[in-house]
């Protein structure tokens, strides 16, 4: 399959998906605490994806039996929302959603602190994730490479002496949740596919504190750092215009 190009009419309507998903995203940190479950949040963005007339993208998809990802302190993306996990003053928690809405995907994530427990250091983890992902958004420009977003995201990842997660990866988007090209978080200058207007890319880095390297738990879906280190995740769905980079999940 090759790289689909949106027209601006589409782009718009990528828009109104990007836009319920950043509501979604907006009432669920509100609602982090210590003492909130994660299906309470579960529960939360299923009933407010109903009320803001979209549908959930990732239920269903691949099997995965929920509407959001939870993923907590070294879960690195892909936790399964559950009754039994409780976030604790201190915790971090990644919150990854994704919506169809007239037929067009939109998917975001944040990871937000819970409580007021934070460690410094911990919070340098989460305000560089956040800050790499706007460097690769800056790369978001027609003519430049795939390889030039994630060669952006790793440099500032790296010299802040955390690490990029490989085995998982950003995406194109539109009329599907998955589309190409896949968006690596590391890579070369100048290599990778040429950025044309109206592709798509939904660009997320997952940041270690430590090494890069990932397990997958018995449950087939959560995504765990090997040496049990904290890891932080961000994601926007970005446009590429003549004008530059578009975030379409502001
Ligand atoms: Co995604």
């Amino acid at each position: 399959m090759a790289i689909v190009c949106k027209s601006a009419s589409e782009i718009e309507k990528m828009r109104r998906s990007g836009h319920i998903v950043r509501q979604l995203l907006d009432y669920l940190k509100a609602m982090v605490a210590p003492g909130v479950t994660t299906m309470d949040l579960e529960r939360a963005a299923e009933a407010k994806i109903k009320e803001l007339g979209a549908k959930p993208a990732f239920k269903g998809y691949y099997d995965y039996p929920c509407v959001l990802c939870t993923s907590v302190n070294e879960e690195i993306v892909h936790g399964i929302p559950s009754e039994k996990r409780v976030l604790n003053e201190g915790d971090i928690v990644s919150i990854d959603c994704g919506v169809v809405l007239d037929g067009y995907y939109g998917d975001a994530a944040i990871t937000v602190p819970v409580g007021n427990g934070l460690k410094p250091e911990i919070k340098k983890l989460l305000e560089v994730t956040e800050a790499s992902l706007y460097r690769g958004i800056q790369q978001v420009r027609i003519g430049n490479s795939v390889g030039d977003v994630g060669a952006a995201v790793q440099e500032h990842v790296e010299a802040a002496g955390f690490s990029v997660v490989r085995e998982f990866v950003g995406h194109g988007i539109g009329t599907r949740l998955h589309e190409e090209p896949q968006v690596p978080n590391y890579g070369a200058r100048g290599h990778g596919a040429r950025l044309r207007e109206g592709m798509v890319l939904a660009i997320e880095p997952m940041v270690n504190f430590g090494k890069p390297e990932t397990k997958v738990l018995g449950d087939k879906w959560t995504a765990v750092t090997a040496d049990g280190s904290c890891s932080a995740h961000f994601e926007h769905c970005v446009a590429v215009t003549k004008d530059g980079p578009v975030i379409l999940t502001q």
